[in-house]
């Protein structure tokens, strides 16, 4: 593992945990190549969930849909999300089944006794321009060592093509997961994106539902679809933030939740930004075999 220190074009470094090719953020424990090889021999649970994402992409969101749909009740979790990346050993230990672990990594570094029994896995996506004006709004937010990010918009917007932010590029990491569905065929993994999720949250956890093969009775996914809606799980989570979440922000707000639209990006990108943007890394994008949507008719 090595430490990288990546300045931003202003001069503002980002600093890395760098193994195996990824740039790792600090959340990840210790030396990061030690905690990731423990990650890969952890053994399947039956009814366990991979709930993978790059992050800002509606992580939280999808996880307290899977946590409703396996619950079998519309009440939020009072916990944070245990995570593969950041969560201890320890605590992945004690977390009860059916375990929702949610992950930013590729699929190289998740659990093999998880993929080769095939456990299924949820990869929610959302466009790389709303991804990272989330991105930008989080890491200013945030108040952990070694993640906070003081630099400008504008030297960010670079940096983020270029996948030199916390585990790479969007493209890289989308079409990672793209990939391991290609050469799986018959993997259960069902890949949504955030923008589907939006215009018909009812649909879409209908959707997730049958590919859990929870069962459940429509009137229990139209209580989950109303809670999950943006405005709502803000509320909540803003008025009951866990000491975790409080702990990690700058100013005690829940960084997790922001606007939760699509195409707030029109907000923050100049225009020369954007036509940077499509010149260079919307051309990638466009090479995923993904329908990426920017904005909602
Ligand atoms: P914004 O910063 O654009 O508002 P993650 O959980 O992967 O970190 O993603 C965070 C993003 O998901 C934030 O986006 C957040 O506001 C948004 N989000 C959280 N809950 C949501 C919900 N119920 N509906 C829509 N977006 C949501």
């Amino acid at each position: 593992m090595e430490i990288r220190k990546v300045p931003d074009a202003d001069g503002e470094v980002m600093v890395y945990k760098f193994w195996d090719g990824v740039h790792f953020p600090g959340k990840v424990p210790g030396d990061a190549k030690t905690h990731i090889e423990y990650v890969l021999g952890k053994t399947y649970k039956q009814g366990d969930v991979l709930l993978a994402t790059f992050p800002k992409t509606g992580t939280h969101w999808t996880f307290e849909i899977l946590y409703m749909l396996l619950t079998g009740k519309a009440e939020y979790c009072p916990k944070s999300p245990v995570s593969l990346d950041y969560s201890t050993q320890e605590e992945q230990e004690n977390l009860g089944s059916p375990r929702i672990l949610g992950t930013h990594f590729y699929p190289k570094h998740v659990p093999r006794d998880f993929l080769e029994k095939r456990g299924k896995a949820i990869y929610v996506y959302r466009n790389p321009k709303d991804t990272a004006v989330s991105y930008y709004s989080f890491m200013k937010r945030l108040n952990i060592p070694g993640m906070t990010y003081n630099g400008k918009w504008d030297a960010f917007i670079d940096t983020y093509m270029q996948g030199t932010v916390p585990y790479n590029s969007w493209c890289e990491h989308v079409s990672a997961w793209v990939e391991f569905k290609k050469e799986n065929p018959d993997y259960p993994i069902l890949l949504i994106s955030y923008e589907d999720m939006k215009k018909d949250l009812r649909r879409s956890v209908q959707l997730i539902s049958d590919h859990l093969g929870t069962g459940h009775d429509s009137a229990l996914l139209d209580a989950i679809a109303s809670k999950c809606e943006f405005k709502e799980m803000f509320k909540e989570k803003t008025e009951n933030i866990s000491e975790t979440d409080k702990k990690i922000s700058l100013d005690g707000s829940n960084p997790f939740y922001r606007k939760g639209d699509v195409g707030d990006w029109k907000n923050w990108f100049t225009v020369a930004q954007n036509e940077r943007f499509d010149m260079t890394m919307k051309k990638e994008v466009d090479k995923i075999d993904l329908p990426v949507e920017y904005t909602l008719t």
